[in-house]
């Protein structure tokens, strides 16, 4: 018989549930706001009418007026009048808002999470097949939902962080880069460009080498490249970072939030090590997650999980063999990978940030 504990918590374990999925369904109108520019055009004209932000937007008028409805009760917008004809209410986006629905450079700017969380829900059949046959399902099948997800999630962090602090922070790689000759730098498995476009961008005379084993990947790299200004020296391939014919004399090679995703991870570090010059660094950033297995865990190790299972996973298990490593690899895995690639040393770097680890391999 069910004791008042066990009431409890079922009541509690209910609520949350009903709580996640209230934050999930209200997580695709944003995204809906977001693709249809809804709240671009709030930010521009400070408030609208459904009338007017379905003209602005290029949108149907009774779909806009509910999006501004749903999104005013929701506390995303605020509503001026709300006892007004549903045709003369004005919505406005508070400009704390704005900026993480809409500025693509801000660190608060969390919108490609719900990029993201329409990518994994648009390939979900194919991962409940991969969960039967042991398969996988690739990159690719993300599209160009899951390419841009995965490019915007990381950008504010390349733009603000990694050229301003991280790098600067490893004395002798900073001052590699900034000395002469010129440093040359291959950004591996580069993804969307914007940790090439960053370095290049924080250290004027470097050339990078961004490549990616994702053609359109390196296509959507080449468009974000446009108008940066650094264009004479950053440079984007279509490459396989596991190819043994890589060959090169780099200064820095970097791999941002890659590693765990690749089939082949010992093959790629071994691919590094020869890419980088005797004098050359190697830095890996993955994910920052505990360094043990703990349950329940905290929100970051949640999250890792929930990544690992709708995408890094299956994303590794595409090619086989795979070391099927998924997104929660530990520091332990790394060093593992590391050691096996024949680094002989690999020293986790005092950089603090919420979602990322960053290591530096020594050959
Ligand atoms: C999670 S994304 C990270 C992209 C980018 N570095 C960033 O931080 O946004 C992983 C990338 O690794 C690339 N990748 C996986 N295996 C690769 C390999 N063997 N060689 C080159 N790129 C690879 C994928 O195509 C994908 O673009």
């Amino acid at each position: 018989m069910a004791t008042e504990a066990d009431t409890a918590q079922r009541d509690a374990f209910a609520e949350r549930l009903f709580g996640a999925a209230l934050g999930a369904y209200e997580l695709m109108t944003v995204h809906l706001g977001d693709r249809l520019g809804y709240y671009r055009a709030l930010a521009e004209h400070g408030e609208a009418t459904p009338a007017e932000l379905a003209a602005a937007t290029g949108t149907a008028e009774r779909y806009a007026r509910e999006w501004l409805e749903q999104q005013a009760v929701a506390g995303i917008l605020e509503v001026d009048n709300v006892g007004a004809d549903p045709a003369e209410r004005r919505f406005s986006l508070p400009a704390a808002h704005a900026e993480v629905l809409s500025d693509r450079d801000s660190i608060a700017h969390v919108t490609p999470l719900a990029r993201f969380g329409v990518a994994f829900a648009h390939v979900l059949p194919a991962v409940e097949e991969a969960f039967r046959s042991g398969g996988g399902v690739s990159w690719e099948d993300f599209g160009e939902l899951g390419r841009e997800a995965q490019g915007d999630a990381n950008r504010p962090v390349f733009s603000n962080l990694l050229g301003a602090e991280w790098l600067p922070s490893i004395e002798d790689v900073h001052e590699r880069l900034v000395a002469d000759p010129p440093a040359r730098v291959a950004d591996v498995a580069c993804g969307a460009g914007w940790s090439s476009i960053a370095i290049a961008r924080a250290y004027p005379k470097v050339a990078v080498d961004g490549l990616d084993l994702d053609e359109a990947s390196i296509e959507l790299a080449r468009a974000n490249l446009a108008g940066t200004g650094v264009e004479d020296r950053v440079s984007f391939q279509h490459r396989d970072a596991g190819d043994p014919e890589l060959a090169g004399s780099y200064q820095l090679v970097t791999v941002f939030e890659a590693l765990h995703d690749m089939s082949r991870p010992v093959d790629v570090l071994r691919a590094l090590r020869s890419l980088a010059a005797e004098d050359g660094a190697v830095i890996v950033m993955d994910e920052r997650v505990a360094d043990s297995f703990t349950a329940p865990g905290d929100e970051i190790e949640r999250l890792m999980y929930t990544y690992s299972i709708l995408c890094c996973l299956p994303v590794g298990l595409a090619d086989s063999p795979s070391a099927g490593t998924g997104t929660v690899m530990r520091a332990d895995t790394v060093r593992r990978y590391a050691s096996e690639a024949g680094f002989a040393d690999v020293e986790v770097l005092p950089i603090e940030h919420d979602f990322f680890r960053l290591y530096r391999l020594r050959g």
